[in-house]
């Protein structure tokens, strides 16, 4: 009898979802949002940790764009694809890790934290332990900056439905403030609308 993990707070639930291609979120390419953002030259490049990063897209083209990343994901086949794919010209910094243990050693090391489809799949009691931990990671004036998905409203998951205006308030009792939000016009034809581009600066 195969045994499911249902927790989606152990990697061993995300592990089983790569080794079964139960992968639906995975656009197989960089989310055209952050290749805007990436090209646009407002965001000068900087330190960038990528969170929940699976199988990397986000992660490289940020740094094929001068970032020096650093990826995060607990699930061993996301890290392996991670380092299948990495582009030697453009190296991210892959890591195996429970985000939630990241050393203190890490705290205000960033110039940004981004993260696609990572916060929908963390337990919703955990959202704020999340905002702690981004604020943590990054330096004063660091930016978050996240694609918010899959805006909302019904019960269970991954993924958990988000309400944007929920994540503003709950992340500005950690000191972030919006710098920027957006539907983008460039989300994929299905995420059109339920996903909104939000950056949030750490005071
Ligand atoms: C829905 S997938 C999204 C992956 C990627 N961001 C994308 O858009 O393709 C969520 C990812 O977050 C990872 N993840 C979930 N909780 C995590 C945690 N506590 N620490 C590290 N990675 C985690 C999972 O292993 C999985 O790869």
């Amino acid at each position: 009898m195969v045994r499911m993990v249902s927790d989606p707070n152990s990697p061993h639930f995300w592990q089983e979802s790569y080794r079964n291609g139960r992968t639906a979120w995975d656009l197989g390419y960089p989310t055209p949002v952050f290749a805007r953002l990436a090209q646009s030259g407002s965001y000068l490049p900087g330190k960038m940790i990528v969170l929940g990063a699976g199988r990397g897209y986000d992660a490289r083209l940020f740094a094929q764009h001068g970032f020096e990343v650093l990826a995060v994901d607990f699930a061993s086949d996301a890290v392996v694809a991670m380092h299948m794919h990495n582009d030697p010209q453009h190296p991210v910094q892959v890591l195996q890790a429970d985000m939630f243990k990241l050393p203190e050693t890490m705290n205000g090391r960033f110039d940004y934290v981004l993260e696609y489809v990572c916060f929908c799949a963390i337990d919703p009691s955990r959202r704020d332990e999340f905002a702690a931990l981004t604020a943590r990671l990054l330096k004063p004036g660091g930016l978050y900056i996240t694609l918010a998905f899959p805006i909302g409203r019904r019960a269970g998951g991954p993924p958990f439905v988000i309400q944007p205006d929920a994540i503003i308030e709950q992340f500005s009792a950690h000191g972030f403030s919006l710098h920027h939000r957006e539907f983008p016009p460039d989300s994929i034809l299905s995420r059109q609308k339920i996903e909104e581009l939000l950056i949030l600066k750490r005071d």
